[in-house]
């Protein structure tokens, strides 16, 4: 989970260079050559061989008004966790290392954790013992 603030309000085309992609038209924007990169850029994986590896995202919008907090509830899936950890990593860290996701300069994460969930057929096929 986490809480957006409303530290500096941005224009719109600030916005759009934070998150890769225009309000309106709902265009994608294009990697930057160099220097800061969007989200989208950011949470984009290839491996060596330059195949890229989606994963499955949800978002619940979370809050409490009264107390002036805003968020989302946040759950990616993948079958290869070094994906989602990749993702943290070029977000928390940055790539170019020191230029983080700019999305981190407007909300907060508050908690996380790794489910391992495995196929039914997998869990009948373990041993009782
Ligand atoms: C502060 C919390 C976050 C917000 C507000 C947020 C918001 C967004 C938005 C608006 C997009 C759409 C970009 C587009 O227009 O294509 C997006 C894409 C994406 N986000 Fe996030 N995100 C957050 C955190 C995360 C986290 C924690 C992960 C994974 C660990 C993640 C993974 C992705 C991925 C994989 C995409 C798709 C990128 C692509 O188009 O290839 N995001 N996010």
């Amino acid at each position: 989970m986490c809480t957006t603030s409303k530290r500096g309000m941005l224009q719109a085309e600030q916005q759009e260079a934070i998150i890769g992609r225009t309000k309106l038209d709902n265009v994608e924007l294009d990697d930057a050559a160099s220097g800061q990169q969007s989200h989208k850029a950011l949470a984009t994986i290839e491996d060596e061989n330059g195949d890229e590896h989606d994963i499955l995202r949800d978002n619940m919008p979370s809050g409490s008004p009264g107390s002036g907090q805003f968020g989302t509830y946040f759950i990616g899936y993948s079958r290869r966790l070094w994906v989602i950890e990749r993702i943290l990593q070029r977000m928390f860290v940055g790539d170019p290392p020191g230029l983080h996701d700019r999305l981190l300069d407007f909300s907060k994460p508050l908690t996380g954790t790794t489910f391992f969930a495995p196929f039914a057929s997998l869990l009948a096929s373990l041993d009782s013992d």
